[in-house]
């Protein structure tokens, strides 16, 4: 076999660098959720949940409105894990029957999330404000479209589309982790200078909008990089994904550090 070319080793090491950082971050997410909302359902002690703030959270008297709050939560913890577990080359390797499996199981429950997501914001009425309600709910949209297509192309066997399809629903699954680690990266240049984010303000709905449309272009100029033939394009972009790995690290401790220890 002939050994890749320089660029496209730099390519590939880019895509890799920003991926073990990911994994990194979204392991520390998945570590929050099973401890906090799995600690309080273990424990029986549901108000539990309301240590930290949430926009509804726990209510008192409202059964379902918890269930799907807590299953809503829970089942995003499964997801992240589910879709970074897909991901792993050795593991797709090692084991490809439990990737098909694994596979259904991150669609499926991606759809279940997302449906109880949007059931959370229109119908509980758990809302930011109008902006990032309308901007996690286009994020929703392109799941359920992106899981679907994922599904469709691997029960044809196209491949190379479902590779593409499945990238951009895992992206669009992680909207809500990319969704905080930027709040964090935010935070950490805006509050030296006194500048505060609010829920309704234009840098979180800019954050918000870009948590799931950033992620989807990069990975669109990262398939065109892989497609080219220019060396320029896949140094350029390999580069561009060791800067957001950098990127993903410090947003991901700051979310660690800042958001989820505290309450644990
Ligand atoms: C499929 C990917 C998704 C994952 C992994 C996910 C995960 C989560 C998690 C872990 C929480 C609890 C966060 C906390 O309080 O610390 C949460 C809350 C919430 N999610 Fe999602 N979510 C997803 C998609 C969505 C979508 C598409 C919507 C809306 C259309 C949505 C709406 C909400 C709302 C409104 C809350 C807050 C409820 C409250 O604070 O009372 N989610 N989500």
């Amino acid at each position: 076999m002939q050994s890749p070319r320089a660029p496209d080793r730099l390519l590939s090491r880019g895509a890799t660098a920003w991926f073990a950082t990911a994994l990194l971050g979204q392991a520390a997410f998945i570590a929050f959720i099973a401890v906090f909302f799995g600690g309080a359902i273990a424990s029986g002690n549901l108000a539990a949940v309301n240590a930290k703030p949430h926009i509804t959270g726990y209510a008192p008297g409202d059964p379902l409105g918890n269930l799907q709050f807590l299953g809503h939560a829970l089942l995003g913890g499964l997801v992240t894990l589910a879709g970074l577990w897909q991901l792993v080359p050795a593991l797709r390797r090692r084991w490809p029957a439990v990737h098909r499996w694994n596979g259904r199981l991150f669609l499926t429950i991606a759809l279940v999330v997302t449906l109880t997501g949007f059931s959370l914001v229109w119908l509980r009425g758990s809302r930011l404000g109008l902006g990032s309600d309308v901007s996690i709910s286009l994020n929703g949209l392109l799941i359920v479209a992106f899981a679907l297509l994922a599904w469709r192309s691997a029960r044809r066997r196209d491949f190379a589309s479902h590779r593409r399809h499945a990238l951009r629903a895992w992206l669009l699954v992680n909207g809500v982790w990319f969704l905080r680690i930027g709040i964090m990266l935010a935070g950490l240049v805006l509050a030296p200078m006194g500048i505060a984010i609010d829920y309704q303000g234009a840098i979180f709905i800019g954050v918000s909008v870009a948590s799931w449309l950033l992620p989807l272009l990069v990975l669109e100029l990262y398939f065109r990089a892989e497609r080219s033939r220019r060396a320029w394009r896949q140094v350029a972009m390999g580069g561009v994904l060791g800067v957001f790995a950098l990127l993903t690290l410090a947003g991901s401790a700051a979310a660690a550090a800042f958001m989820w220890w505290p309450v644990l």
